[in-house]
């Protein structure tokens, strides 16, 4: 094996499929376009899946990228030597193009061959599709896999709760999958036959790489269709694979870390190995930071705020706060741990170096919000504990006491009552903080994220600016334009569209005066509760790929706009003042970006 660093694997594993026909395309924002079922880019196909269904890519049929990932549904396991919020996956598409015949061989080439990953034959086991009532047992798959050189022995099959991708519960193109493991341990898996594979002891395999085989789209009611096209989509793990091929024991050493590493060890007094408590706060900081550092410079940044996103994003920081306190890590460090990597990063995702100010501001804000409320948080905790039997509760009240007055998220609460052996009454805090929202009037009006900062007049107003905008566009521009982002402050409205082009002088006039006309209508903004099924039917736009028979808010502007949101709005347009576009700006070849004002 090979002694690689991050940044020789990545170009590596580009230059091998663009050696194939590949186009290199860039990393897709974290942040999903127009995609309510999921709050982040959490594989390196999400971003594809039009394509998969069918859509013409631009760059061809032959893709392979590196793409930016988060994943939060672990994160309180991040700490010890495998989790990560963040990371990077390696990766190649044939949209309707070739299929299990060359990419296994190539798989294999990768994998095995000196020129690539030089992992000696014999230590690799595959896992193919066991079959079921769905879908055939993958014989095909085992069979190439064998011609190829991998031992019969090493071959084994799974169901579908192993060997099948597709995310579960909704719809959208899946299929059945071959994984590839490096075998740590030979003598546990010489006892295993080929339907074995899961009673291994763990630590006798290690995944390295899956590739998919797409071929059907599972419906709304739960059938698997066949799709129009067949595509592969693979998925490698950066920052697993350079584990493995150096030998590491942990993903945090491999040298995507050491600046960061070097970094808090100069500004605490403790080593990254001293202790396993130690280590585990170091990588906290390390998982927390890094991954904050990619949510705000994204080009699609978010910041901290209370709900979807920016609650993630929150909660990773001041969770990143209260370890780096255990040792020692001063206040103000995180930016200075951040900016480790921003250097690391500078040549694969310039956006951060672009955004690098932003993304120390931010942090900064938020750490010292938290820092001021974390002592006297954490001594209302140990109070609050103190009046608690062995394994008791927490009542909901009181953790969202903490959450509304110490600014303690109830995953930090819950997790901080798990060290000393208590739990928290979780549903109690939703229901505690419904209470709350329903007295605030907030609601739960954020079903359909609108990328509102706050709800304060002003943001609402430039809400509404933005309905007419998208509908504006549509008219003077084209019909086929579809909202592709919106990101909303008091200040400024922020539209992202499909456009190839930037705006002329006379568009943007014109845009402008069909705007200030509906403004100077006073036009009442009215919002209507229906089904989807009959917002689409009255020409309302909106995301239609969720669930139906799903129940959504409309908005109308007259017969102007009609748009599926969540809203708030302005009750009528003539509060709105002027509207004025204030700069035009590329966000990629497809997509435009609007910002624009409203002068009183
Ligand atoms: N989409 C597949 C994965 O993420 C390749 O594992």
């Amino acid at each position: 094996m090979k002694n690689l660093t991050s940044e020789t694997l990545r170009q590596l594993y580009l230059k091998f499929f663009a050696d194939k026909g590949h186009k290199i395309i860039p990393s897709a924002s974290l942040i999903p376009e127009n995609d309510p079922t999921v709050l982040f880019t959490t594989a390196g196909m999400h971003p594809l899946v039009p394509y998969l269904l069918g859509e013409k890519h631009p760059e061809g049929k032959r893709l392979t990228d590196v793409q930016k990932c988060v994943r939060t549904g672990d994160i309180d396991e991040v700490g010890d030597s495998s989790h990560c919020t963040f990371f990077e996956m390696m990766g190649n598409w044939s949209l309707g193009d070739y299929f299990k015949e060359e990419m296994i061989p190539w798989s294999f080439e990768f994998l095995t061959s000196p020129k690539y990953l030089g992992i000696p034959v014999k230590d690799i086991a595959v896992t193919c599709f066991a079959g079921d009532s769905d879908c055939p047992k993958d014989e095909e798959s085992a069979k190439i896999w064998q011609k190829c050189g991998i031992l019969p022995e090493n071959i084994y099959f799974l169901p579908k709760s192993g060997n099948w991708w597709g995310p579960a519960g909704t719809t959208g193109p899946c299929g059945p999958d071959t994984e590839m493991h490096i075998i740590r341990n030979h003598a546990a898996a010489d006892k295993l036959n080929a339907y074995q594979f899961d009673d291994a002891p763990s630590g006798t395999f290690l995944e390295i790489w899956n590739d998919v085989f797409m071929q059907y789209n599972k419906t709304a009611e739960g059938k698997y269709e066949p799709l129009k096209q067949r595509n592969v989509d693979t998925g490698m793990g950066l920052e697993r694979t350079l584990c493995i091929l150096n030998g590491k024991s942990s993903v945090y050493e491999t040298d995507i870390f050491e600046g960061a590493i070097a970094k808090i060890e100069e500004l605490t007094s403790h080593t990254y190995d001293e202790s396993d408590e130690v280590t585990r706060a170091f990588r906290v900081v390390l998982d927390h930071v890094r991954t904050a550092t990619f949510m705000i410079g994204d080009v699609k940044g978010i910041v901290p705020s209370n709900t979807d996103q920016g609650y993630i994003l929150r909660r990773i920081i001041r969770r990143a706060v209260r370890f780096g306190r255990n040792i020692g890590l001063p206040q103000g460090a995180l930016k200075e741990v951040s900016a480790t990597f921003v250097k690391k990063y500078a040549e694969v995702y310039p956006e951060l170096k672009t955004n690098s100010a932003h993304i120390y501001e931010e942090l900064e804000k938020e750490e010292t919000k938290f820092s001021k409320t974390l002592q006297q948080g954490i001594k209302e905790f140990e109070k609050v504990i103190a009046t608690l039997p062995a394994g008791g509760t927490i009542d909901g009240v009181t953790a969202f006491h903490l959450y509304d007055t110490y600014g303690f998220p109830v995953e930090i609460t819950n997790e901080m009552a798990r060290e000393k052996g208590l739990g928290v009454d979780v549903k109690g805090y939703e229901a505690a903080y419904a209470e709350h929202q329903a007295k605030s009037r907030a609601g739960s009006e954020q079903k359909f994220a609108c990328g509102l900062a706050d709800h304060k007049e002003e943001t609402t107003n430039l809400h509404t600016a933005t309905h007419l905008l998208h509908a504006a566009l549509k008219k003077v521009c084209s019909p086929d334009i579809e909202q592709k982002g919106s990101n909303i402050t008091e200040e400024r409205l922020r539209f992202d569209f499909n456009f190839a082009r930037k705006l002329t002088p006379e568009e943007v006039a014109e845009v402008e005066r069909l705007i200030n006309e509906q403004i100077a209508l006073d036009i009442p903004v009215v919002m209507k509760e229906m089904s989807l099924e009959e917002a689409k039917a009255q020409g309302f736009t909106g995301l239609f790929e969720s669930k139906y028979g799903e129940r959504v808010k409309t908005y109308s502007i007259g017969e102007f706009s009609k748009e599926i949101c969540g809203g708030p709005h302005a009750e009528h347009t003539g509060l709105l003042g002027t509207f004025k576009i204030a700069k035009q700006e590329n966000v990629s070849a497809g997509v435009k970006r609007i910002k624009a004002i409203l002068v009183k």
